[in-house]
């Protein structure tokens, strides 16, 4: 058998080159590297963006160290190029810079074919988004049961838009307070619900329990949730769809979602969850008070008397309980694959 290499058959193409098992091992691997990149992509394995961003740099690197000794070596010794009658030294140094030049252009392609297989993967749920005329997928649930994350997930892997409905609820409740008024008081309430500011929703400092808390409170006024429908439904109904979530996505905002996951998880695991976080930032919260927190917003936004928190007839149930994100993610796309079947 002949046994052209694939730099041979790249320099000179010719008919013994599709027997040479060297031209087809180089070509295969890519197209394994594609297929990772792929399958990486559409399963969120963040551990391959970085392994591609890493391998895109060290190849960038390693191309321009070769780069420069080769420039070096013309300019110094440029016999070092045309002939091996140089010096020891000239060889090794043309050798090394070859074989780092061969190094980097590996490690190119590697980190090229990883992109390509994302990239195609991209494109591949991006059409299937479009095809699926305003593809809505409305994520409800109680506190730290993992919804905000995976709803995140969701949408970039469909490449939607997402609205995180609490933080709605969570502007109108620091509004309140801002304004030297108390949560419960209706006229205020629904007046900061009016003058909502949406530019003001990524504020960090919306983010913490407190917010939460002080959001479940003025969330059981009916004229503030009636105030922000319409901006929840605004927002679903942009051309390719989006991803909502919150307590009342599938009852209330959009009942006509094809897509419905209600998430869920013991409230100890919940509890046990938002502890870690309060650990992570360096406060020092007793379990027992996260516990009881988490049953008091639960039994405050399950037992109002409008758009109580609970799971629509045709929502998908996702107990999180025992699982951590990436297998919560690859459950929900299982729910979302078969109800778009
Ligand atoms: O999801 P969250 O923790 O950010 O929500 C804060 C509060 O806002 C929640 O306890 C109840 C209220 N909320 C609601 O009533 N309806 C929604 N769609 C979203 C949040």
């Amino acid at each position: 058998m002949t046994s052209l290499s694939f730099m041979e058959c790249l320099a000179s193409p010719q008919s013994d080159c599709f027997a040479s098992p060297s031209f087809w091992a180089p070509l295969a691997l890519l197209a394994i590297l594609t297929a990772v990149g792929f399958v990486a992509w559409r399963q969120e394995v963040v551990v391959f963006r970085r392994l591609r961003r890493r391998s895109l740099l060290a190849a960038a690197s390693v191309l321009t160290v070769s780069f420069a000794a080769i420039s070096t070596i013309a300019v110094v010794d440029p016999e070092a190029i045309t002939t091996t009658d140089t010096s020891p030294f000239s060889q090794t140094a043309w050798a090394v810079a070859l074989t780092s030049l061969g190094a980097g252009v590996t490690l190119l392609a590697g980190a090229l074919s990883l992109a390509l297989g994302g990239r195609l993967a991209k494109l591949m749920s991006r059409r299937a988004a479009q095809s699926n005329l305003r593809l809505i997928i409305a994520i409800d649930g109680p506190a730290a049961s993992g919804k905000g994350t995976l709803a995140k997930r969701i949408a970039q892997h469909f490449s939607l838009p997402c609205l995180d409905t609490g933080l709605l609820y969570r502007a109108v409740a620091r509004d309140v307070v801002d304004q030297g008024q108390h949560l419960n008081d209706v006229a205020a309430a629904v007046a900061a619900a009016q003058r909502l500011n949406a530019a003001t929703l990524d504020d960090p400092a919306l983010r913490g329990p407190a917010a939460g808390d002080a959001a479940s409170i003025v969330a059981r006024i009916p004229a503030v949730r009636a105030a922000l429908l319409d901006y929840q439904r605004r927002f679903a109904s942009q051309p390719d769809g989006a991803v909502l979530d919150g307590r009342d996505i599938g009852t209330i905002v959009c009942p006509d979602a094809p897509i419905k996951i209600y998430v869920t998880a013991t409230p100890q695991e919940r509890a046990r969850r938002r502890h870690i976080e309060h650990t992570q930032r360096g406060e020092t919260v007793p379990y027992e008070t996260v516990l009881a927190d988490i049953l008091q917003r639960d039994a405050r936004d399950s037992s109002r008397d409008i758009a109580p928190m609970e799971p629509a007839a045709d929502a998908a149930r996702l107990d999180t309980t025992s699982l951590d994100a990436d297998a919560a993610f690859r459950e929900a796309l299982k729910i979302i694959a078969a109800k778009k079947a």
